[in-house]
């Protein structure tokens, strides 16, 4: 349970309290059988200090009088959905089933960001998955410190407020939360050891529903921006690490925090796109899908029996035994780590990824040719785009002296960016380069929000710098740690070389 004094607010007047219960931490919230193989309803009584509204993850809301509030669940859902907020909030409508709550200095941006936009991704889904049975599907912008882009708590998504880029370029976030309405909180990995039931099911479900509303080039495009961050994670842990397999030991006394990485995310969407490669056939691989959530809704399962389910719906596959290809056994996909054994085809991105790509060479280069640079005009750019190309530069980095300098001038668009995507990638350029003319991009960057995506990567870009990054480190998070949530405060302690406590 996370108190925030005002400081720790957009509107900085009054405290904000939430609940972050994934993976295990609603145990200190409610007594609980706080696994995911069990599913329960729920109701709440909330009392509240007079100023405040309370939100939760439930069917219906009601307001008795000015400072309590009910709440009922009607469906069956694991301990670590159940989410509360308090707080100064108020909400605006979004589309016909869908509101966005946020604090009164935030509702404006918070519903011209989401305006219209949140009923076409339920429709897509739900032609996709079937029905979406949680009635109302809200969004709450908490505070800058919520440690998450965002938390699929059902009826009632909570979200960063970095998502207010603007321009809805990071709506690929409110798809992925609203893919766990089917994948995770109807279905739910039994384990926390086979969390890539979640979340490699519901990035599959993300690009599916991404595909139809903003087409198969763009998808693929953000598809590889993911595959990158699946790189970038094995070459720090080394492939062989055995967090990198899907099906993690989680023996007593680990907390399963601690096996939170990309491997579960985009080596889980490997999985289920070879599935989809063995099927060949998308409309019946997403008649399968639709069938998984029907067969297995509102239980707890495990991966065999996911896979199971998948060989029985195929029999022509089973009878081929396609879950014993040598090199891409089913249980060599669960059971070994590193990269995975099939990567799905991204090439119809290669309109969008080329250009970036070219671009990045160039800026490599040990003396740049201007004349080229200058040629390509990234105005146009989507963000992704520019997140791709990013990535490029800082996957060549350090670039040959005074480089990247010139490139910061060059394009203001993504040196002085507010979007988080960029600012992020950005301060790896500045740390990998060790720009120390820059240093204040990245401790403003780390002071601004408290995500640990984009906090835990630049610490350890820090600690693995120059005596000056290291330095830029320490003194960032001293002034910053009150404002963290506690586990990314334990995460950044480990990092540099500080004591955890137990
Ligand atoms: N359920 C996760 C967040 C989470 C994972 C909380 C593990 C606690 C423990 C959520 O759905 C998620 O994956 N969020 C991503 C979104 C991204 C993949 C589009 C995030 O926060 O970055
Ligand atoms: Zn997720």
């Amino acid at each position: 349970v996370c108190w925030l004094t005002p400081e720790q607010t957009a509107g900085k007047q009054k405290p904000f309290m939430y609940t972050q219960g994934q993976a295990v931490l609603n145990r200190s919230f409610f007594p609980c059988f706080d696994t995911p193989s069990v599913k329960c309803t729920y109701s709440a009584t909330v009392e509240v200090p007079e100023g405040f509204t309370a939100v939760m993850s439930a069917t219906s809301w009601e307001k008795q009088n000015e400072t309590t509030f009910t709440f009922k669940m009607s469906q069956p859902i694991p301990s670590y959905l159940v989410a509360l907020a308090v707080g100064d909030i108020v909400s605006a409508e979004v589309g016909p089933r869908s509101r966005v709550w946020a604090e009164p200095c935030l509702i404006e941006a918070a519903k011209k960001e989401y305006d219209g936009v949140i009923e076409e991704f339920l429709a897509v889904g739900e032609k996709l998955f079937g029905p979406y049975v949680w009635g109302r599907y809200d969004i709450l912008f908490m505070p800058p410190s919520f440690p998450f882009g965002g938390m699929e708590n059902p009826c009632l998504t909570f979200v960063t407020p970095c998502l207010l880029a603007g321009d809805r370029s990071l709506v690929d976030v409110i798809i992925h939360e609203i893919s766990h309405s089917w994948f995770g909180n109807l279905v739910t990995n039994a384990t926390w050891g086979e969390f890539w039931l979640n979340e490699g099911f519901t990035m599959y479900a993300q690009r599916r529903i991404s595909t139809e509303v903003y087409g198969l080039p763009y998808t693929c495009l953000e598809a590889a921006t993911g595959r990158a961050l699946l790189r970038q994670h094995m070459d720090n842990t080394g492939e062989e690490h055995p967090l990198n397999k899907l099906r993690v030991l989680i023996e007593p006394g680990v907390n399963p925090d601690d096996t939170y990485n990309e491997t579960p995310y985009e080596k889980g969407f490997c999985f289920v796109s070879y599935l989809a490669h063995l099927v060949g056939d998308q409309s019946k691989f997403d008649a399968f899908l639709q069938a998984y959530v029907n067969r297995f809704k509102f239980q707890s399962i495990t991966a065999d029996d996911a896979l199971a389910f998948f060989l029985e719906h195929f029999p022509e596959l089973k009878e081929k035994g396609v879950d014993s290809i040598p090199g891409l056994e089913f249980d060599r996909w669960l059971n070994t780590p590193g990269w995975p054994p099939y990567l799905p085809d991204l090439s119809p991105g290669q309109q969008l990824m080329e250009p970036a790509d070219r671009l990045a060479e160039l800026w490599a280069a040990d003396s740049l040719d201007m004349e080229d640079i200058e040629a390509v005009d990234i105005t146009a750019w989507r963000v992704y785009q520019l997140i791709y190309f990013l990535d490029q530069v800082l996957e060549k980095s350090p670039l040959p002296e005074g480089n990247v300098q010139r490139l910061s001038k060059m394009y203001p668009k993504i040196s002085k960016a507010q979007n988080a995507e960029l600012r992020l990638r950005w301060c790896q350029i500045i740390l990998k380069n060790n720009l120390e003319a820059e240093y204040s991009r990245v401790k403003d960057f780390l002071h601004s929000q408290g995500k640990q995506k984009y906090t835990l990567p630049l610490y350890r870009a820090m600690w693995a710098g120059s005596e000056s990054a290291r330095a830029l480190a320490m003194e960032t998070f001293s002034a910053t740690a009150p404002q963290l949530h506690v586990n990314v405060q334990n995460y950044v302690k480990k990092i540099l070389g500080l004591e955890v406590p137990e």
